[in-house]
């Protein structure tokens, strides 16, 4: 038995099912440019010396390069007034030029970030963190903007041909990012769903009970083997920098030995959250123009 052959068949390649989203959104561009004479254009806001929110941010960027989107980015300085952020939103929804708006988080404590979420116009909000949008999604309704990390986790287990109607999904961490956008979306596709968190008690009853287990708590190595359940899909979207370097929540190399699938970080959740991006972009360009028309 060849071991490294064994663990690459376990690991859920985010890059590669990036680059095939990535094609089919390449493709989605140039339909649009042609139609429109224009590319879709996404800004970003970035506030403060965050070195992975910067990182993130740059990504982005490339991505949107990569397949065609205009992308522009604004900087500002940590202590950038809560007003000054309201203020570019509104010029930015009322731009046509501008289909997709994303202010990465998270926002300097001095700034409301919920406020913040809901000034973005709903049809330009590409990180689908909008109360509407959210609230749509909680309805059972995803055909609007979602949020990218949790949108990221469902289609890889549509590629991967993994049904979750009927499986115990456990979600640990219950960021209005991740954590709770996940949760519904498992519900609307009848998992059966728990959500734990930082005040959990006995974390390991739940995880080791679960099919799939989603984790996003930024608790470096907090998921170990004699966590899981035999042959249950890990991902993990927790991310630690520590000298440099990346750590997720889950500890790979031990959890890989009895999880049927899991998402390594990095090349795991991270480019998948990054291609989401650019569909919910496109996604938001296309029902601008409709709106436009009719
Ligand atoms: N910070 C961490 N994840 C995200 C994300 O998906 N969108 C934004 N805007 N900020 C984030």
């Amino acid at each position: 038995m060849n071991n490294s052959e064994d663990i690459k068949d376990k690991v859920i390649d985010g890059k590669s099912i990036a680059d095939r989203v990535e094609k089919g959104v390449k493709e989605d561009v140039e339909r649009f440019k042609k139609k429109y004479g224009c590319a879709p254009r996404l800004a970003t806001i970035l506030v403060g010396e965050h070195p992975p929110s910067k990182l993130y941010v740059r990504l982005k960027h490339w991505a949107c390069k990569r397949v065609g989107i205009d992308s522009m980015n604004y900087k500002f300085d940590e202590n950038v007034s809560e007003k000054e952020i309201l203020s570019l939103i509104e010029s930015l929804n009322e731009d046509d030029k501008v289909n997709g708006i994303l202010v990465q988080m998270p926002l300097p404590p001095h700034i409301d970030a919920l406020k913040v979420m809901g000034s973005v116009s709903p049809i330009k909000d590409v990180d689908g963190f909008h109360p509407l949008n959210m609230g749509r999604l909680m309805q059972g309704d995803e055909s609007w903007l979602v949020p990218c990390t949790p949108k990221g986790v469902i289609e890889a287990l549509n590629i991967y041909g993994i049904d979750v109607q009927g499986q115990y999904a456990v979600v640990v961490g219950h960021s209005n990012i991740v954590g709770k956008p996940m949760a519904a979306m498992f519900l609307n596709r009848n998992a059966t769903v728990s959500v734990c968190h930082v005040y959990t008690k006995n974390l390991v009853d739940y995880t080791r009970e679960a099919d799939i287990l989603v984790v996003a708590t930024g608790v470096k190595g907090l998921i170990k083997k004699d966590m899981i359940k035999e042959d249950s899909i890990v991902f993990d979207v927790g991310i630690t920098w520590e000298d440099g370097k990346v750590y997720g929540d889950v500890v790979f190399d031990d959890v890989v030995k009895r999880a049927r699938l899991v998402s390594p970080v990095p090349g795991g959740v991270g480019p998948l959250t990054i291609a989401m991006l650019l569909t919910h972009t496109m996604k938001a360009a296309w029902k601008q123009k409709e709106r436009e028309e009719t």
